[in-house]
């Protein structure tokens, strides 16, 4: 099968599985995720047990059950448990890094033009009070290699390079970064790496101890399916002693030997309802149950619809791949042309096209400003809800909008 083609769809047989209004053609599984069923009710259940017996839930099994979580998820991201903390999102890893590292006057810290807006502002926040210097590594969009990334990061380093923050999926632009090779050479030059990985378990293979990335952190709740506020933060040994949680709680002068500081001080940040960590053997279980390769037949499913749905926009777009296929991985994001109609101040601010195509045909795909507005993307998501006849959809409906309200040469007659 060409990678232009769509693999055959399962979305019939799964879709069921999951609670999403069957109205909506839901191209947007990378912001939020989705949450299957058999899972939510795996979270009720376990609900009901906290409820039932609140002091028994928290004080007498609450340790062991996080404890088969993070084991769980530490065979998935390819890393001990012990080196596992349990946040509620990967804003929450990214700014409990940063808090904790008190950067100096004259220290510098870089990060790319690609980060995520919530996490470059808790950059900013952490360098700015501290007198430190943010730097912001261009990489090109489009872009013709992972190498460019690799130049466009080293080539900003020096002596007072305290940190780079860099994505391993990014959000507005849908790529894979190359962060074996970064982290790799940012080791070699003595700096440490943050990799903000929200999107990367569940889409791509991970192995975190081989990584050696000083800190990592990512979500269950997008790729892995589970529920909101499921994440973790992944800590190299030799740096757990410099990391302590946002909320500082009974763990801080825990008198325990059975456990390192680190995993006393993150195994309880204060009371909360920790149930979507709790379940991710059942979202793990889930992700392997649907297709007979399990996980990693379900991650090339889901880049093949990817990149299949890609070509479809592009073709309609007439615009070339703005990324190797090798940076994609479920998500795809296309240049569109730019924004005639007022564009959004603020991230949480939608554009116009993307209320348009959810009002008038049902779609709920991002349009994303990049790199500033009037510049725009649209990314794409495949889960393996999806079928052809969604970017069918999308692909219609957004030539019919551009040609209303654009110059349609810029669009094919088919
Ligand atoms: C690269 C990246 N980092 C961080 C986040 C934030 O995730 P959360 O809102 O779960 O903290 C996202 C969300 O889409 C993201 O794409």
């Amino acid at each position: 099968m060409s990678i232009h083609e769509f693999p055959s769809s399962h979305a019939r047989r799964v879709k069921p599985f999951w609670t999403l209004d069957p109205s909506i053609v839901y191209l947007n599984h990378g912001s939020f995720g989705a949450c299957p069923r058999v899972v939510l009710e795996a979270q009720s259940r376990l609900r009901e047990r906290m409820e039932s017996e609140p002091v028994r839930f928290f004080i007498r099994e609450f340790e062991s059950l996080q404890d088969q979580a993070a084991a769980a998820l530490a065979q998935l991201i390819g890393a001990n448990p012990n080196d596992i903390a349990s946040v509620p999102n990967a804003t929450a890893g990214v700014n409990t890094v940063l808090r904790s590292l008190h950067f100096a006057p004259g220290d510098e810290v870089i990060t790319t033009n690609h980060a995520y807006n919530a996490c470059r502002n808790a950059l900013d926040f952490a360098a700015v009070s501290a007198g430190a210097r943010v730097i912001v590594a261009q990489v090109p969009f489009p872009i013709a290699s992972p190498d460019e990334v690799v130049e466009a990061v080293l080539s900003q380093t020096s002596p007072r390079t305290r940190l780079v923050l860099v994505d391993h999926i990014t959000s507005q632009t849908g790529l894979i970064f190359p962060v074996e090779r970064l982290v790799a050479e940012l080791d070699r030059r003595g700096i440490d790496t943050l990799v903000d990985g929200a999107h990367a378990p569940g889409m791509v293979p991970l192995n975190l101890d081989k990584l050696g990335a000083a800190y990592y952190t990512g979500n269950c709740h997008k790729w892995m399916c589970a529920p909101k506020g499921a994440a973790f933060l992944h800590v190299r040994p030799d740096r757990q002693g410099l990391i302590r949680p946002l909320s500082i709680s009974h763990g801080a002068n825990s008198p325990r030997k059975d456990r390192s500081r680190f995993q006393l001080e993150f195994g309880w940040t204060g009371t909360s309802d920790p149930t979507p960590f709790l379940v991710l053997p059942e979202s793990i279980q889930f992700l392997s149950s649907l297709l007979p390769g399990g996980k990693k037949e379900l991650a090339e499913h889901n880049r093949m619809m990817a990149l299949a749905g890609r070509h479809m926009l592009c073709e309609a777009l007439e615009c070339e791949p703005p990324a190797p296929e090798s940076m994609i991985g479920s998500l795809a994001a296309i240049p569109l042309p730019d924004a005639k109609e007022q564009t959004p101040s603020s991230p949480l601010l939608l554009d116009v096209l993307q209320d348009h195509l959810f009002f008038k045909n049902n779609i709920e795909v991002p349009v994303i400003p990049f790199p500033a507005p009037p510049r725009r993307l649209l990314r794409i998501s495949a889960q393996i809800y999806n079928d052809a006849d969604d970017y069918r959809a999308l692909t219609q409906a957004l030539r019919a909008y551009l040609t209303q309200t654009l110059s349609s040469s810029i669009l094919s007659d088919r």
